[in-house]
């Protein structure tokens, strides 16, 4: 089974549709720990119900960027994780991180890439006026939101949708496709082809 460590700033949602998953028997992988920047994070009573470790490393108590990052590297080794998702992981990790993880890093991200990286894409989404939009699990790389991508899933965006409408419907998508995608990683079906991951059948 392959050791899985979570990265999450806030509800855990997404978190919480992969431990399911897991509990379920429908990923080959055990939840290692859970990581968190913000101290009110909802994932944090989520990883306590489920008996999973959290370690809490308050962004707001360091002096530097650099100096959190450090502590956060040294949790994430810790863990001695197989795979680390980013559920709701609202910071972008600076290059060490990346590049020591790198292929066993994925995201989630609500908009279909490379359309709307960034905050807010489900905003953005809205006031650009597309007329649909979605969700993507990506390997992380060093861009923010640039990453290969794993899996996609697109919804409608309709007339009167506002923000929290449309992200909504793209929610009830990523917690179907963020623990398929971690399932894939789990059972070794995601090879990387350059830049492209080809899904093993
Ligand atoms: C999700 O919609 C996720 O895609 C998004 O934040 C939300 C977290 O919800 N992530 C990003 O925007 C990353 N840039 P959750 O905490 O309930 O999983």
């Amino acid at each position: 089974k392959k050791r899985i460590g979570f990265l999450a700033s806030g509800r855990g949602s997404n978190f919480q549709a992969v431990i399911d998953a897991i509990a379920a028997g429908e990923i080959p992988g055990i939840g290692v720990g859970l990581i968190t920047d913000n101290p009110r994070a909802y994932a944090i009573e989520r990883a306590r119900n489920a008996g999973i470790p959290v370690r809490v490393i308050d962004y707001a108590e360091f002096p530097s960027k650099a100096v959190y990052e450090e502590e956060l590297l040294a949790a994430m080794r810790d863990f001695q994780a197989d795979l680390f998702v980013l559920a709701g992981y609202m910071r972008i990790l600076g290059q060490e991180i990346v590049r020591e993880f790198s292929g066993r890093m994925m995201n989630i991200h609500p908009a279909l890439l490379p359309a709307f990286p960034g905050l807010h894409a489900q905003r953005q989404a809205v006031d650009y006026g597309v007329k649909v939009a979605g969700c993507t699990v990506h390997l992380v790389d060093d861009g923010t939101d640039t990453g290969p991508i794993i899996i996609q899933r697109c919804v409608p965006v309709l007339q009167d949708d506002d923000e929290t409408t449309l992200a909504d419907r793209i929610l009830a998508e990523e917690h179907s496709v963020l623990p398929l995608a971690v399932k894939l990683f789990c059972e070794d079906r995601l090879v990387l082809e350059g830049r492209r991951v080809r899904i093993r059948p």
